[in-house]
């Protein structure tokens, strides 16, 4: 393994969970790591929160592992997404035994659809009272999520995937998205069963265990995934992958908590998980169930940081991590 990563850490908690994973990737592989600067520090220093250098890197390495940026997160990680082509945002949410969570039985993954949508960018302040927002749904970026989404549940053996809409209010935009989504499914062999996204809301918290996969637009990914953190005991667990045609890009769902920025503390398990998903998109699969059954482990026995109740620092975690590795 010689593939070359490019290391976003960003602002806040993505300086120090970041590290971690880089920590844990060493200790499986051997790879070259080239650092991008860019968030709320670089836009101060340079004028610029995402410079030339931190946009080549990302588009000419095999894969990115991002951290989170703080005020200037949309100036940053929509052009990185966009830069590796991404075209879905995967994002598992599942509860690990030994932490307690609210709803110990979830394990789904969203697929969301992550080019446009309401964050398309397209937004106008028409007077001192008016401002509107465009969102843009196009059936071709619907049915490359669907496409993915079909061959995801089909290397899982799993027989469909949910697919949440508000197309009973959205009927144009969110009604192209929904009939091109079931159509590529229809074609493809894989059931789906349609819900209101408001309506899932619920279901999820009430009975997570009927979803496997959801497809979805892309402000509702991004809402729900964060509600299914809630379920399996916080954002500190989420990992998410952004997938292109021939890049991609890892990050923790999370942002950079400014809460406990600096102390030493925040849980690096979604960025290590992130890592786990950027080893299994370079074709190391072994390397990413190690990782992912190594954090697992540590999740169960400890030590576990402040978030999910323990009192040990990121780098405790981090070294228990690489200590089950070996
Ligand atoms: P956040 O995810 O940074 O924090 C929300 C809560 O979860 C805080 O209480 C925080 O301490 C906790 N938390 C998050 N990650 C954790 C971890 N690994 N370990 C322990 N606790 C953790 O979201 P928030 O507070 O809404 O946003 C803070 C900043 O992050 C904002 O400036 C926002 O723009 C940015 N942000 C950036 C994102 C990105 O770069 N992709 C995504 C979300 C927010
Ligand atoms: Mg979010």
């Amino acid at each position: 393994m010689s593939e070359h990563i490019a290391v976003i850490p960003g602002d806040g908690i993505g300086q120090e969970v970041v590290p971690a994973a880089i920590e844990v990737l060493d200790a499986v592989g051997n790879f070259e790591f080239e650092y991008g600067e860019a968030g709320d520090a670089t836009k101060e220093e340079t004028g610029d929160a995402l410079p030339p250098e931190t946009r080549d890197l990302a588009a000419q390495a095999d894969a990115t592992l991002f951290g989170a940026a703080g005020e200037t997160a949309a100036d940053v990680i929509l052009p990185l997404r966009d830069i590796v082509g991404s075209f879905v945002n995967v994002r598992p949410a599942r509860a690990y035994p030994g932490v307690d969570a609210l709803r110990p039985e979830t394990d789904l993954v969203f697929l969301r659809e992550n080019t446009e949508g309401v964050y398309s960018g397209h937004e106008d302040r028409l007077s001192d009272d008016l401002s509107t927002l465009t969102r843009v749904v196009t059936s071709s970026a619907s049915a490359q999520l669907a496409e993915y989404a079909c061959e995801y549940v089909d290397e899982r053996g799993l027989d469909g995937f949910h697919v949440a809409h508000k197309a009973n209010v959205m009927r144009e935009t969110d009604g192209r998205f929904r009939d091109t989504v079931v159509d590529v499914a229809e074609s493809n062999g894989i059931e789906t069963e349609e819900v209101l996204m408001d309506a899932f809301a619920t279901h999820v918290c009430l009975d997570p265990e009927q979803f496997d996969v959801v497809v979805c637009p892309n402000l509702a990914g991004d809402v729900l995934s964060d509600l299914a953190a809630g379920l399996v005991g916080g954002l500190g667990l989420l990992p998410s992958a952004n997938i292109g045609e021939e890049n991609a890009l890892f990050e923790p769902v999370h942002g950079t908590a400014p809460d406990i920025a600096g102390e030493g503390v925040a849980n690096p398990s979604a960025t290590v998980l992130s890592a786990a998903m950027l080893l299994e998109y370079l074709g190391h699969d072994e390397e990413g169930q190690a990782v992912r059954t190594a954090v697992q482990d540590v999740l169960d026995e400890g030590p576990r940081t402040p978030d999910l109740g323990g009192d040990a620092g990121t780098e405790d975690v981090t070294s228990a991590v690489v200590e089950h590795l070996s």
